[in-house]
């Protein structure tokens, strides 16, 4: 099936190449969330019309575009806003080839049930970050009254209203996400316990909320979804990029350098803003700001990744470049994915002293004969997925020599003008 709505990514560059081991030093703001962007567009199906501004330029959000033109959405993406009219959606299945290269497709399976009471998406593909079932997603539609047929490769489920309570076997974003879409017009209540409470969450919440939808929030971890007949127009700005924000804070600290990121919210990245401070880097924040410096040697330390607002799986392999420039010994589990350490591969390859023991990794610098710490070494790397591509990128800006990192197109699926902001900052990367 080919889709005429394909929109063009301005950036088709696969390779760059990085050489120096310049210092990064000064201001760059930061992007619209891609995590926040995504799950609001899965989510407008269920409105008339919309207008989101602050969304970021990315392939995720152009493939996320082009499915709701696919279903018969009217309206443009551009200069960072989507503008859409969505009074003449019709319900066609979310095919394998849309759900297979993006996850975040299988949210429009919640979407469409709630607005035709049957939602069709293809069965989505394990991403090299571990394999990634939807059986949170399907159980919950089941438990609240949907029926669900998951065969011939696509999970269909139909319902003629969600009501009742479900409790979530473990916080999933994208799960708590497709059980709101599908209740918000239930023809009662819907209780989910056991929620994710990452800031995305919230954001759909309030987004949704903003439109007319009755969903309110418990402590610790459950929300009360009031049906309700109809959604309204609704114009939204995109909360900045938490992970974006984190990624380039982290360049600053590994190149011995300084960089400050503005429009962002340090409130949403605790944790891992502690995990730089306990390297022996100096942070600063302010309302809206943060700023990251090394100010000497780093040292080893224990990271394991959870769920909000433990230290995000999607900061992992960024700080484990830090972890691979430190002159003691740390310690990283993974333990939302289970199989998000490839780029350890690549590190090592660097020069860089790590051992790998089911999910989690010993990882210390490199060193010369005499045990003295020493510089990894650049070399040709490849790209897995978006996290990846942007830590091998860093990785690269302090390695010896020239680096080759291949397969930006994972860049471009999270990072807008990524190579772009480093570069101003004083990097020398060059697109091949
Ligand atoms: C969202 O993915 C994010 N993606 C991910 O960011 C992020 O890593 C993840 O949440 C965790 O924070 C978007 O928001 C678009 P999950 P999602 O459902 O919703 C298991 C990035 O780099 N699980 O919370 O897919 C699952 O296998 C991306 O920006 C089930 O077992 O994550 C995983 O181990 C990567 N069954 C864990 O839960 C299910 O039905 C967390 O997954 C659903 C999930």
């Amino acid at each position: 099936m080919t889709i005429k709505y394909m929109s063009v990514l301005t950036k088709t560059k696969e390779t760059v190449i990085i050489s120096g081991q310049t210092p990064l030093f000064g201001t760059v703001t930061t992007q619209g969330s891609k995590n926040s962007a995504l799950p609001l567009l899965a989510a407008l199906p269920l409105l008339p019309e919309v207008e989101l501004t602050n969304v970021p330029d990315l392939s995720d959000i152009h493939v996320m575009v082009d499915i709701l033109k696919y279903l018969g959405a009217t309206g443009t993406f551009s200069e960072g806003v989507v503008k859409l009219d969505l009074r003449n959606l019709i319900n066609r299945p979310i095919s394998v080839e849309f759900t297979d290269q993006l996850r975040a497709s299988s949210l429009f399976m919640g979407s469409l049930l709630g607005k035709f009471g049957e939602g069709r998406v293809g069965m989505p593909g394990g991403c090299v970050i571990g394999s990634r079932p939807l059986d949170i997603h399907t159980n919950g539609f089941k438990t609240l009254g949907a029926e669900v047929d998951s065969g011939a490769g696509y999970h269909t489920v139909t319902s003629n209203g969600l009501e009742g309570q479900f409790t979530l076997p473990l916080p999933s974003v994208g799960a708590t996400q497709n059980l709101i879409y599908a209740s918000i017009f239930s023809p009662g209540e819907v209780k989910l316990h056991n929620i994710a409470i990452e800031p995305e969450i919230f954001e759909l919440v309030n987004f949704l909320n903003a439109a007319g939808a009755n969903i309110t929030f418990e402590m610790p971890k459950t929300l009360t979804i009031r049906g309700v007949k109809r959604l309204n127009p609704v114009q939204f700005k995109v909360q900045p990029d938490r992970i974006e924000a984190f990624t380039l804070l982290v360049a600053g600290i590994a190149t011995k350098g300084s960089v400050k990121v503005t429009h962002c919210c340090p409130e949403h990245l605790t944790a891992p803003l502690q995990s730089l401070v306990d390297m022996g880097a100096k942070v600063e924040i302010g309302d809206d700001w943060i700023e990251a410096s090394y100010v000497g040697p780093l040292k080893g330390i224990t990271v394991e990744t959870g769920f909000y607002p433990a230290f995000p799986t999607d900061c992992q392999q960024q700080i484990s470049i830090l972890m691979a420039l430190a002159e003691t010994p740390s310690i990283l589990t993974e333990k939302v994915f289970n199989s998000r350490f490839r780029h350890l591969d690549e590190l090592r390859n660097m020069g860089a002293e790590i051992k790998v023991n089911d999910n989690s990794a010993v990882i210390k610098c490199a060193e010369d004969a005499e045990g003295k710490p020493k510089n990894m070494i650049g070399y040709k790397v490849d790209s897995y997925d978006l996290r990846g591509a942007a830590s091998m990128i860093i990785a690269g800006m302090v390695s010896e020599g020239v680096t080759t990192v291949q397969s930006l197109r994972y860049l471009y699926r999270g990072y807008e003008d990524f190579i772009e902001k480093l570069n101003y900052l004083g990097a020398e990367i060059s697109y091949k």
